[in-house]
């Protein structure tokens, strides 16, 4: 069977580049922090048009130290969305604060601002609006409930990083992921669209007192060594992870452009199949497709037809967030008034489409089982 992520393929095409960049490391002897990590956050930084990007030990980590740099505190109510991966409501919880579940539109699987709104109580301090499959959250919507009631956005753009979003602001044209929330994050977990070769995550912000704050809690709370101005944590980005991003980043818009035809080709073949669906990108949003993910009526039967064409797939997420056993009792709010993030967890199926996946090659299969 091929793989999800074709990740041994992306080595093969980039081997010399990645070796000579692993190997000046590891010649270096610097192995955390120095030049390697300063320089991809200032790509990072000049990629996304933000002024700052602190790398971090995961995507994980980074949502954790931004919510801390935010002054989340125990007692504190944060919005996020019922349908993604756990970490956006884990970090919530993990700090003592309460996630209540926002349920998502029914097409573009996105954060749904009406139910946000439904949501906002005297203990809400934010909202993360979570960039599910690639495709940034509705960030327009967000920001005027934001600014309306006083609450702060964190972007968790872990699937994201290279997504963009027409801004509003006439003139100012599209702004790419990772620039749309009060602070942002990403994750650079190996399969996602720009990874490392272990855990890695960076935080973004335009703020430089969240910034400096970020540098602080990621460096167990110092500013100035072995003064610790407040409890904070070790999570660094390693030198060698570093340099193997910054190869990655140079090969980066094109693996994005090769996703978004894989996309394609697959919107272009499933468009037959009335009980099939994409995932609606909105006007406006390029997406990365981190996963090219489908609403099928019938998934059951849909992935005993994956199986006997030996095309991989995962099921992206099995159930909302807020049955999850590990928020049973925790006082978690969901609004589940129109279930879509529960249907959406009944309907959803993702299929292989990195730039080093053959697409072709699984719709002439699809083709003749189909
Ligand atoms: C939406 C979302 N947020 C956060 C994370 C956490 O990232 P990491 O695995 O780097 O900790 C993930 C990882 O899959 C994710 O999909």
């Amino acid at each position: 069977m091929m793989p999800f992520a074709n990740l041994t393929a992306q080595r093969e095409a980039y081997k010399s580049e990645l070796e000579e960049a692993e190997n000046a490391v590891l010649d270096s002897g610097c192995y955390i922090g120095g030049p390697a990590v300063a320089d991809l956050e200032r790509k990072l930084a000049d990629f996304c048009g933000i002024e700052h990007a602190i790398t971090c030990g995961s995507g994980t980590e980074a949502l954790t130290i931004a919510l801390m740099a935010l002054g989340v505190v125990p007692g504190d109510e944060v919005i996020v969305p019922d349908f993604t991966f756990i970490a956006p409501a884990e970090c919530v919880a993990f700090l003592g604060a309460v996630p209540k579940f926002a349920d998502i539109d029914p097409e573009t699987l996105q954060i749904d601002p009406e139910s946000v709104k439904a949501l906002i109580g005297p203990k809400t301090r934010g909202i993360i609006g979570v960039d599910l499959f690639g495709q940034c959250a509705p960030f327009a919507e967000l920001r005027r409930i934001a600014d309306e009631h006083g609450l702060w956005i964190l972007e968790d753009a872990a699937q994201a990083f290279g997504a963009s979003q027409e801004s509003n602001d006439s003139g100012l044209g599209p702004r790419r992921a990772c620039t749309l929330g009060d602070i942002s994050i990403t994750s650079f977990y190996p399969s996602k669209p720009l990874g490392c070769y272990g855990d890695g995550g960076a935080i973004f912000t335009s703020d430089a007192r969240l910034a400096e704050k970020v540098r602080m809690l990621a460096n167990h709370g110092c500013r100035e060594r072995y003064l610790h101005e407040t409890v904070g944590m070790n999570s660094r980005l390693d030198a060698l992870q570093a340099a193997i991003l910054r190869v990655k980043l140079r090969h980066f818009e094109d693996e994005l452009k090769v996703r978004r035809e894989n996309a394609r080709k697959y919107n272009d073949f499933f468009a037959a199949f009335g009980d099939i669906q994409p995932q609606r990108i909105a006007p406006g949003n390029t997406s990365t497709y981190a996963q090219y993910t489908l609403l099928v009526r019938d998934r059951e039967t849909f992935i005993q037809v994956l199986d006997r064409a030996q095309v991989p797939h995962c099921i992206h997420y099995p159930m909302p967030l807020h049955r999850q056993p590990c928020f049973a009792g925790a006082g978690c709010i969901a609004d589940g008034s129109k279930n879509h993030a529960e249907i959406a967890s009944q309907k959803a199926v993702s299929l292989p489409v990195c730039a080093f996946t053959d697409v072709d090659f699984i719709i002439d299969k699809l083709r003749s089982v189909l």
